[in-house]
């Protein structure tokens, strides 16, 4: 089905700003529809040409339609052009004496001009299934008569309110609960289910007779200040839409004033009950709250066992104790750091950048002062679920450190070694002060992750082999990234010196 944009583009003289005014419209007119309990079509001058588009349509929902075929996209018949020719002209309601019986039950049209600026940019044509008509009831008087001011502030270019914020996500309707005030913001009319809403606020009263305002005020939860727009909304004097919280419930009223022919005649105040709306987006908030609370805490325990290793560590005489406990400091910290991510994300997915910035940097921080290399990180990971994030985060840092320690590997401080170390020093010293290179390569794909960890050190050792080593690192990252990740992984030596680890994972978009 074409849009109204589209229509009003390619057929008719419409403006930008008529448009617009047609398009606030259109968002607004259920309400008129249902209180009139009638269809609704927005027609529009063609372009060149006598006729009307019809732009829009409108069914109620508060009684039978008497349109049974969409109409949006058609012009009007030589029946419908003539109404809707007056109502521009005459610029005025204008409604059909004879019921049209063209379709088997009785319709009446009305044809009610769109006013905006001072000129009539559209017609609204009112269809009204009379079959359906029953003998009126106060409900039903009422709503028509609100209907009618609306009606009247449409021909008049007062409604839709200029300007007016988009605010609700979904606006009342009629059928959700409605008031109608007096000139002086009494209530002159209460629906049942508005009447409930307020009964469940905390109201013993009847409605009717009552200043809605006062009425509001006095069972708005008293720890509170009153809120001010809250007030002008129940007065019935801005249109615009507030929640009122009371008594363990929350009501949303949404108020449209009625000014015809320049004088304010009251208000209708729709009303819808959100408690349970709201229970709801609370209850999320606080789950949202606790998991992240629970990572926080995750994060900072860790933290403490990393310290309390590292105090650990510094007790030991034996420098190969020191250092596997030094080890066993970096693992449960990169740990640490995703735990740390997930407490600040909304969700389980964390944006895994950050993770690899802070894992890199920690790695390139313990690593020994002499070897100022740097990891440079290219490309992105993206988003991951912790899941997947926090074995990954283990992974890196594994393989950075085996770059750092085996790559570019510090002097030996073993006094009795001297000359050895001596040597290494200086092939040390040149790789990190000419292109000592330490990169990690991220490439994420629709459904892949390849995260390469190169660097142009000293090599693998004659006779490596992935799968035969028993040394606890290599062992770490085999275990993750092909029994936990369901994942590949490769170390080579690197074309052009150096070596090349390559972990290739599958993964889900998040
Ligand atoms: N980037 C690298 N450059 C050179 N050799 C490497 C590299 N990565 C791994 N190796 C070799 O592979 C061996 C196994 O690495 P692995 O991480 O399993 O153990 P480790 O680093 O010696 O000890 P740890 O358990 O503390 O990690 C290393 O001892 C080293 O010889
Ligand atoms: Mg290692």
């Amino acid at each position: 089905m074409p849009t109204l944009n589209d229509l009003a583009t390619s057929r008719t003289n419409l403006g930008d700003a008529d448009v617009e005014w047609l398009h606030a419209l259109v968002s607004d007119w259920q309400l008129l529809a249902d209180l009139s309990f009638a269809d609704l079509i927005l027609w529009a001058p063609v372009r060149d040409d006598g006729g009307w588009l019809a732009l829009a349509q409108m069914r109620p929902t508060t009684g039978p339609t008497s349109l049974q075929d969409d109409v949006v996209g058609t012009v009007a018949g030589p029946e419908d052009q003539r109404l809707l020719n007056v109502a521009r002209d005459e610029r005025r309601i204008w409604r059909e004496s004879d019921p049209d019986w063209t379709t088997g039950v009785p319709v009446r049209a009305e044809a009610i001009p769109v006013t905006r600026a001072g000129r009539v940019i559209a017609v609204i044509e009112r269809c009204t299934n009379l079959a359906s008509a029953r003998t009126p009831s106060r409900l039903e008087l009422t709503y028509v008569q609100g209907a009618d001011d609306l009606a009247r502030m449409v021909a008049e270019g007062t409604f839709p309110f200029a300007g007016e914020a988009a605010m609700l996500v979904r606006s009342p309707r009629v059928g959700d609960g409605l008031l109608r005030l007096g000139r002086t913001g009494r209530v002159t009319y209460a629906s049942p289910n508005a009447q409930s809403a307020y009964r469940r606020l905390g109201l013993a009263a009847d409605l009717i007779g009552a200043e809605l305002a006062v009425v509001t005020a006095g069972l708005c939860a008293s720890d509170e200040p009153l809120d001010e727009s809250l007030m002008v909304v129940a007065a019935g004097r801005a249109p615009r839409a507030a929640e009122v919280d009371g008594n363990g419930s929350v009501v949303q009223l949404r108020a449209i004033p009625l000014i015809v022919g320049g004088s304010r005649t009251g208000a209708l105040i729709l009303i819808r009950d959100v408690t349970e709306l709201r229970r709801r987006e609370r209850e999320l908030m606080t789950k949202d709250a606790t998991i992240r609370e629970i990572h926080h805490r995750v994060k900072n325990n860790l933290q403490t066992v990393a310290a309390l290793l590292r105090l650990q560590a510094r007790r030991l005489r034996a420098p190969e104790a020191r250092d596997a406990l030094d080890e066993a400091v970096r693992r449960v910290g990169s740990i640490a750091v995703v735990h740390e991510t997930l407490s600040h994300a909304p969700d389980e997915v964390v944006d895994f950048d950050d993770i690899a910035d802070r894992v890199a940097m920690m790695a390139g921080e313990v690593s020994a002062p002499e070897v100022r290399v740097i990891p440079k990180i290219t490309g992105s990971f993206g988003p991951l679920s912790a899941a997947v994030a926090t074995p990954l985060a283990m992974v890196l840092t594994e393989l950075l450190q085996n770059a750092l320690q085996h790559g570019f590997p510090a002097p030996v401080k073993d006094p009795a070694n001297r000359d050895w170390a001596v040597r290494d020093w200086d092939a040390k010293d040149a790789a990190a002060n000419d292109g000592g290179l330490l990169e990690v390569i991220a490439v994420r794909e629709a459904e892949r992750l390849t995260v390469t960890v190169a660097d142009n050190g000293v090599g693998l050792p004659e006779g490596f082999d992935l799968d035969s080593t028993t040394s606890l690192g290599l062992q770490i990252v085999r275990t993750l990234v092909v029994s936990e990740l369901g994942g590949r992984l490769r170390i080579v030596p690197r074309p052009g010196g150096g070596t090349e680890a390559v972990v290739d994972l599958p993964v889900r978009n998040e």
